[in-house]
This record gives C-alpha cells, sequence and structure tokens, in this order.
C-alpha cells in the first residue's frame, strides 16, 4: 500500500507525552536514543492486551490462553518479518543487554577456550563490552581492542585484516554507534570476518529504528535490539541467532518450557531456539513490540529519516557560532550529535538545559572506552527522533546559548 508522505506534525501529534502543553511550553526531547517516546497506538495496544482476553501462553487449552498465544506468535512473526530473518532465529529478551550476554554465556562460552580471542570494536557500548570480560574470565580467551580512529570515530578499518587472526573467534561491533551515530561499514565487517571462519555479533539497538534491517543480506550470526528504542516498550528486546548456530548453544538459564523432559537425575531441553525462554515470557512486551513495528512500517521511513537528518543539519549550523564549540565524531546525517563546549563541564551544561525544558543526555553514554578514546571525559548527546520538529531544535540552539551566557 502507498504511504502517505511524512508529516512530522502529524506524527508528533501521536505522540501524547509530547503534546500535554502548550505549543511552546511542549517539552523537547532530544534524548531519544536513551528510549523512544511511546504513540498512541502502542499505549492502546497494550491497554487492550490487558483489557481483553489476557492469559499465560502455550499453557491452556482455554479461550483466554489460546488467544494469548496466537498473538505472542504472530508478534515473534513480525519481527521475523522486520528482520527479513527466518522464525526459528528468533528470540525474546528482556533487551538488547540481555540479548548480549545469552548469547556470551551460552555461545561463547561453550565454545571458547583458553587463549581464544574476541575483537571488540573499541566504539562500544558497555553492553557490547563487559559480558564479553565476563565470558574471557570465565573460559580463558582473550579481548583484542579493535581500534577506532579518534578525529572522525570511525572505526579503522585497515586494521582489521591485521587484527583478526587463527585465534579470533568472535567480533563484536555495534551496527550504528549510540554515541557518534557512526554507522560501520558491517556488511564489509562481516563478509572479512566470515572469510576468516569469525562469527559476528552486531548490535543493532540504535540501528532498528533508524535503517531496514535485513539480515539474510545481512548475515550477521547473532544480532539484537531492544524494544524501548523503537517505540515498544521497556524489558522486551529481540535477539536474533542464525540457526546453524543454536546446537552450540545450550540454554542458559533454566525452567519450565524449555524441556523436553524432567527427572530428579536429568533434564533435557528443546533444541529449538525456544530452550532460551524459561518461564512466563513478557507477553505483553512482545504483542506492543510487534504493535511498535506495525505502526513504524506503516509510515514513510525514508522521509521520516530526511526529516531527521535536516533537524541535525539545523543544529549543527545554529550550534556552529557558539564560542568554544566542539563536534565529536561528526556524522552528517545522523540522528545524533556529540557536542561538548570548551571549559564548560557537560553535567553543568545538561542541567541549566533541563531548566529550560531540554530534555539531552550527558556524561559518558555507557561507553567510557570510547569517550576515552575521543580524549574527553564527557559530553552531551543530542539524539533526534521522527517527533521532533525544527522548533524543537530552535529552542535547543536558543538554550545552549543562553546556558553558555550564564556559565
Ligand atoms: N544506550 C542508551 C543510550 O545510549 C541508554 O543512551
Amino acid at each position: 500500500m502507498p504511504k502517505t508522505p511524512f508529516h512530522c506534525e502529524a506524527i508528533r501529534l501521536q505522540f501524547p507525552s509530547l503534546n500535554g502543553a502548550e505549543k511552546n511550553k511542549q517539552p523537547v526531547y532530544l534524548d531519544s536514543a536513551a528510549t523512544t517516546q511511546k504513540p498512541t497506538a502502542v499505549i492502546e495496544c497494550l491497554h487492550h492486551y490487558y483489557s481483553s482476553a489476557h492469559a499465560n501462553v502455550h499453557r491452556g487449552t482455554h479461550d483466554f490462553s489460546q488467544s494469548s498465544t496466537l498473538r505472542f506468535d504472530a508478534a515473534r512473526q513480525r519481527i521475523a518479518q522486520f528482520l527479513n530473518a527466518p522464525e526459528e532465529g528468533i528470540i525474546w529478551t528482556r533487551g538488547a543487554t540481555e540479548g548480549i550476554n545469552l548469547i556470551a554465556q551460552s555461545y561463547a562460552l561453550n565454545t571458547l577456550k583458553k587463549g581464544d580471542e574476541i575483537l571488540i570494536s573499541e566504539m562500544e557500548h558497555h553492553a557490547n563490552l563487559v559480558p564479553w570480560q565476563l565470558v574471557a574470565k570465565q573460559t580463558g580467551a582473550k579481548i583484542i581492542k579493535w581500534p577506532m580512529i579518534p578525529k572522525i570515530a570511525e572505526l579503522d578499518m585497515p586494521a582489521l585484516d591485521r587484527l583478526i587472526n587463527k585465534n579470533t573467534k568472535i567480533l563484536a561491533v555495534a551496527h550504528i554507534s549510540n554515541v557518534t551515530g557512526t554507522r560501520h561499514p558491517v556488511e564489509k565487517i562481516i563478509e572479512k570476518a566470515h572469510q576468516k571462519g569469525v562469527v559476528v555479533v552486531l548490535d543493532g539497538a540504535q540501528a532498528v529504528l533508524h535503517e531496514s534491517v535485513n539480515l539474510k543480506k545481512l548475515n550477521a550470526d547473532f544480532y539484537v535490539f531492544s524494544g524501548h528504542k523503537i517505540f515498544g516498550p521497556e524489558g522486551i528486546g529481540v535477539l536474533y541467532v542464525n540457526p546453524k548456530h543454536l546446537p552450540s548453544m545450550p540454554p542458559w538459564q533454566g525452567g519450565g518450557k524449555i524441556i523436553e523432559k524432567v527427572r530428579f537425575s536429568e533434564t533435557t531441553f528443546l533444541s529449538s531456539a525456544l530452550k532460551f525462554e524459561p518461564g512466563t515470557p513478557n507477553i505483553s512486551g512482545a504483542i506492543a513490540l510487534a504493535c511498535a513495528i506495525e505502526w513504524l512500517e506503516s509510515i514513510d521511513r525514508d522521509g521520516a529519516e530526511k526529516h531527521i537528518a535536516s533537524l541535525q543539519a539545523q543544529f549543527i549550523q545554529g550550534i556552529s557560532d557558539i564560542d568554544g564549540i566542539q563536534i565529536f565524531g561528526l556524522q552528517k546525517g545522523a540522528s545524533v550529535v556529540a557536542f561538548g563546549i570548551e571549559g564548560v563541564h557537560h553535567s553543568d551544561l545538561a542541567t541549566l538545559l533541563d531548566k529550560q525544558g531540554i530534555a539531552l543526555r550527558s556524561g559518558q553514554h555507557c561507553a567510557q572506552p570510547f569517550i576515552e578514546g575521543l580524549g574527553i571525559s564527557g559530553c552531551l548527546r543530542v539524539s533526534i527522533a521522527l517527533y521532533n520538529t525544527h522548533d524543537d531544535i530552535l529552542r535547543c540552539i536558543l538554550a545552549i546559548k543562553k546556558a553558555c551566557e550564564l556559565l
């Protein structure tokens, strides 16, 4: 069905949290890389789920359970379709962080041995570093840093050929950085890694919102994302595992619904990806995430991304004449800008902006090695979503200028 061309004001009206106050007092929310606001469609979906046939799934023969199960199973199909990935590789998690921990504590723990290497980019969120450190300790594997080029906040691609060696078993990298919005050349990275038999884990937390991900084409071994960063609720996320890896992945948590047979002496487990979903799943979260994706795919995504890029350009232009302004690793056309002002502490500036109704993130953005690699102690980050307007950006620029006068 042809989509209505993107129109920001019409989209924004669908976000109640952004529309409560008078127009010039509305919140300026520029922290969508941390979490997105929720459209009415998702809020109503959750309301409808709990106001209608809500019951546990895959357990009851009664009508309520059948109805919940149908919707829950349809949600998994919807995610598979969204990622263009086989449904048998889709696993519900609490979010991207849990997805990476699952890979580390199942796949990595059972395949790595002493001396093996896990190659991790310097530009990772802690979620794509700390789980690997834990499993490295458990197995005797080594963490190897894939450095970036700080000036441009891009990974040193030529270094990749040198860094991958016969000991390299896993390469973990973000699809898009949460700090600078750098989109890594993941197609090339996967190709190079696979040529040398290295398994690739992609953290898609910041990517799924901004581009159509086609996992069949991309051919990543593992891919994770969080629902709350793509208009869905918190506490639900997705891990995609290429089904060929499932046999080398035992369950990492025990419980009901993942078993074939339980005896006091021993338990045998399902071989499918369902072996990673013990206990009652986050049924409402899964259904609402599928609804968020349905909503996102119903709009003109290319138009939305053009709009976001135009807001980013407006922001960069607007702050360019501020004395001492620094932009870290600028990625033109991205949805985020990491910046600071010489001589001004990022948290002081963020506090003064908050007092003027501007919500953005400051600090180290859960990426301390990356921030240190940039040679700074922290920075501010504006992160833009499709519901932001040119007026939001203007108000943010004026607020930064006013804060600078006060500081
Ligand atoms: N990962 C989130 C961020 O970048 C929380 O802000």
